[in-house]
């Protein structure tokens, strides 16, 4: 039997790195998983494992937030698990980033799981359960200097934290996730600066960097009923860095 055996489980930014290997690990576990995503291409390949369907989804529109929960209420009749990981990062400092460029970031990575949380807890409050992850970042936790990236991702911390508090006597349990430099097609560039590489790896009080099983597993956690008295927590999965 798998953790989620008759679950319906939406993973958000689904067709890559993190979002790719939850999307496969949960239907390991018997889930029929929705991988979201706003690449069509990458969407095809998730698409052809078996229990997945993938489905388009700018995680910044609220209109498309709003045919994808109804797509999948009208096609499977329920929604147990939201994992809300699509996201983009910056590396700007404060005076080169443009207003555009935060608003850009604030609306994908900010909005996205807000809408998220905002057109699919309605359904888990009928349901009287559900469970969401949010995938922040350790960025949020202490300064590294990605600016508009860390405030994104500290918003997310926060409306985790609220939504965990307000919708808890409903049954639905909100956690967050906070990971540190993982190896997905998002820190690629890291590979090109091998010094920069280096000394990241050796300010790990593990010793190397995250890979997506690291996150995934963690994720699969806080989703599965094992965890089913906990709500509200924050989850670093960045090898002890932020601990030092
Ligand atoms: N890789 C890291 O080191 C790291 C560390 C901390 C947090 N994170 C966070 O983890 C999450 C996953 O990152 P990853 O490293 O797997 O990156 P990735 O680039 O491999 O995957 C991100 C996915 O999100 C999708 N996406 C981007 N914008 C979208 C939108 N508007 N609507 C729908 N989908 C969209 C992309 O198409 C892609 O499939 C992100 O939220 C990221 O900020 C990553």
């Amino acid at each position: 039997m798998g953790k989620f055996d008759n679950k319906v489980a939406i993973i958000t930014g689904g067709a890559s790195g993190m979002g790719r290997r939850m999307v496969e690990l949960f239907s390991e576990e018997g889930a029929l998983v929705i991988a979201a995503d706003i690449n069509r291409d990458s969407l095809q390949e998730v698409d052809n494992i078996e229990g997945v369907e993938g489905l388009y989804l700018n995680v910044s529109s609220e209109d498309n937030w709003i045919s994808l929960t109804k797509q999948v209420i009208d096609t499977y009749g329920k929604i147990d698990i939201l994992i809300n990981n699509a996201g983009i990062s910056s590396e700007k400092t404060v005076q080169d980033i443009t207003i555009e460029d935060w608003d850009t970031m604030m609306r994908i990575n900010s909005f996205g799981p807000f809408a998220g949380m905002k057109h699919v807890i309605p359904y888990m409050m009928e349901q009287k359960s559900g469970a969401i992850v949010n995938i922040s970042s350790y960025t949020a936790q202490i300064g590294m200097g990605l600016n508009n990236y860390s405030a994104s991702k500290g918003a997310v911390r926060a409306i985790s934290k609220a939504a965990a508090t307000q919708y808890g006597p409903y049954g639905v349990r909100v956690n967050a996730v906070f990971p540190g430099v993982i190896q997905t097609p998002m820190t690629d560039g890291l590979k090109e600066s091998g010094e920069t590489l280096k000394s990241l790896i050796r300010a790990t009080p593990l010793q190397r960097l995250g890979t997506t099983e690291d996150v995934a597993q963690a994720v699969l956690y806080l989703a599965s009923d094992n965890a089913a008295y906990v709500t509200g927590a924050e989850l670093v999965i960045d090898g002890g860095f932020s601990a030092q």
